[in-house]
Formats: structure tokens, C-alpha cells, sequence
């Protein structure tokens, strides 16, 4: 992938999902795979990665955490955005094993794709979403729409097991099953524990990791995790990639290059 100049399009909607996520239907669309990322651009602030939630159009669904994403929630219809794209490794549906997508924080926005690819597949599949508290369970009802065996979990029992979403797996008959591959999206010490279960069960497991990225093409080194490239290696990565990893689940690059703890 080359240097690209941003695509300038402008917001068609937004969409209030939860408390801290809104998403973006941009007016444009993309050839994308479940799981890559584009680079968002508001001119003037900041660009920053942002994982495809629909393709045409084009689809971001974005948490309020810092200065660029609380720009871009002040945003509205008309306003104008620009992004590249698309970029890095997707989620690889293995067609003959049940699916269990799982998604911490914004994560349901990559999975919801994946989850329309894996019933058009005719696969089995199952969504476990974790959040803190009841509304902030992102797509959690879109996802019920789709007709997906659904699993949540909140830490304050307000809807589903009361606990992580590795609680609410390990309630459900899912966690009994021989032949599983696990796809997630969320924060790192959710990857982490997916990682040892998916070990211990012998299922397989395909996590989508996050780092702070810069070019977002392999250029710049900043979203280094030991010696794989975040933006082009991932953000997608098999269980035996991030087998062993020193950073994984435990550090992670500032805007600097420094390395913080996660
Ligand atoms: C491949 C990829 C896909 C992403 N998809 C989405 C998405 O669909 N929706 C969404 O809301 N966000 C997504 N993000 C995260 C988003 O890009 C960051 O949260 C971004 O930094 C927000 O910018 P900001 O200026 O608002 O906040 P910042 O000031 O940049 O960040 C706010 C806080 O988050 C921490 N942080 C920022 N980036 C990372 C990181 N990569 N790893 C760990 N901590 C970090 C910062 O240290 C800071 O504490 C994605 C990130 C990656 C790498
Ligand atoms: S963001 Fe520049 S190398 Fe990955």
C-alpha cells in the first residue's frame, strides 16, 4: 500500500449508539474486509485509526476517549471528514468451525460485519459483547436483529452475567464446545484472557490488536508490538502470532514513540 492523500467526503448521519459511541455514515464507500481500518482525518486536529463497521457507505463507529474523537462527536451531518484506506489484515472466517465473536468497547463495530459474512455462510454463529453497564452494550440489539445466539455481560450485572464477557462465555453451553474459533475486538486484557482460553479449550483464535498508529501502511515504526507492525502484521493476529509476546497485554507506544504500560 502507497501513500495515499485522504478522500474528502461529507457526514450523511450520525448515529447516537450508547453514552460514549456515536457512529458516522460517511457519503462514500469502501472495498473493505471485516476487521481492516482506515485513517480518519478531521483537518486542523488529528487523523487516527478507526475500524470499518460498514462498508457502502462507508460506516465508523467512534468512542468519545480524547481530542480527536471528541472533535469529531461535535460534528454533524454536512460536515466534512476525510479518510484513507482501507488497511491492514482482516478476520479469516474458517467456514467448518462454530463462531464466536466477542467485543469489549467500541469492538462491535468490526464483528457486526463479520457476524452478516458468517451467516451468509451459513455458519453457526455466536456474539458475546461485554461492556460496564448496561448501555454502553455497543450494537447489542442490532446484533439480536441478526438472529446470533447472544451473550452479554456487564461488570454491574445490569444487563446479562454480572462479570466480563469471559464470564458470561464460561455460563453458556458455547464454552463446552470441542472445535471453536474465538474472533475479537476490544481492550487488551480482554485479547489477554481470550488468548489463555482460547489455549486451555484448544479453540482457535483470531484478535484483533490495537495500537497508536501513525501512517498506518509500515512506514513509520510507531505501532511496533515486539517485532510485528500492528498496522500491516495485524491488527488481526492468529493466537500463535502473539504467542510469547513481551508487549502483548502489557505495553504499548505514546504519541512519542515512549512505551507505556497498558
Ligand atoms: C486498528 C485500530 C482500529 C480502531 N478502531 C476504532 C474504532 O472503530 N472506534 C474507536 O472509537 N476507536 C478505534 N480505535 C482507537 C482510536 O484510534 C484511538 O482511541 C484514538 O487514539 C483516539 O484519538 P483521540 O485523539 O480521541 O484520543 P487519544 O488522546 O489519542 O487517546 C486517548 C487515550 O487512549 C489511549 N490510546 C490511544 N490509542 C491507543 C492505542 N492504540 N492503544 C492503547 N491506548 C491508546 C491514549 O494513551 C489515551 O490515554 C482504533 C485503533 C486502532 C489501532
Ligand atoms: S502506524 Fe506506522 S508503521 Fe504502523
Amino acid at each position: 500500500m502507497a501513500f495515499e492523500l485522504p478522500r474528502m467526503v461529507r457526514i450523511v448521519e450520525v448515529i447516537r449508539e450508547t453514552p460514549l459511541v456515536k457512529t458516522f455514515v460517511l457519503d462514500g464507500a469502501i472495498d473493505a474486509q471485516p476487521g481492516q481500518f482506515i485513517m480518519l482525518w478531521l483537518p486542523g486536529v488529528d487523523e487516527k485509526p478507526m475500524s470499518v463497521a460498514g462498508m457502502r457507505p462507508l460506516t465508523v463507529s467512534v468512542a468519545r476517549v480524547g481530542p480527536m474523537t471528541t472533535a469529531l462527536h461535535a460534528l454533524r451531518a454536512g460536515d466534512i471528514v476525510g479518510w484513507r484506506g482501507p488497511f491492514g489484515r482482516p478476520f479469516q472466517l474458517e467456514i467448518e468451525r462454530p463462531a464466536l465473536l466477542v467485543a469489549g468497547g467500541y469492538g462491535s463495530a468490526p464483528l457486526y460485519a463479520l457476524a452478516q459474512q458468517a451467516l451468509a455462510a451459513g455458519m453457526e454463529v455466536s456474539v458475546a459483547i461485554g461492556a460496564r453497564v448496561a448501555d454502553e452494550l455497543l450494537y447489542a440489539d442490532k446484533f439480536e436483529r441478526l438472529g446470533v445466539r447472544l451473550l452479554l455481560s456487564t461488570n454491574d450485572g445490569s444487563r446479562g452475567v454480572q462479570g466480563f464477557v469471559t464470564d458470561a462465555i464460561a455460563q453458556s453451553p458455547i464454552s463446552n464446545l470441542q472445535s471453536l474459533t474465538v474472533y475479537a475486538c476490544g481492550p487488551e486484557p480482554m485479547l489477554v484472557a481470550l488468548h489463555k482460553l482460547c489455549r486451555a479449550r484448544g479453540w482457535n483464535g483470531q484478535l484483533s490488536v490495537e495500537r497508536y498508529m501513525k501512517c498506518g501502511f509500515g512506514i513509520c515504526g510507531q505501532c511496533a508490538l515486539d517485532d510485528l507492525l500492528v498496522c500491516v502484521d495485524g491488527p488481526v493476529m492468529t493466537l500463535d502470532q502473539l504467542e510469547g509476546k513481551h508487549d502483548f497485554g502489557r505495553w504499548h507506544r505514546g504519541p512519542t514513540g515512549r512505551k507505556f504500560e497498558i
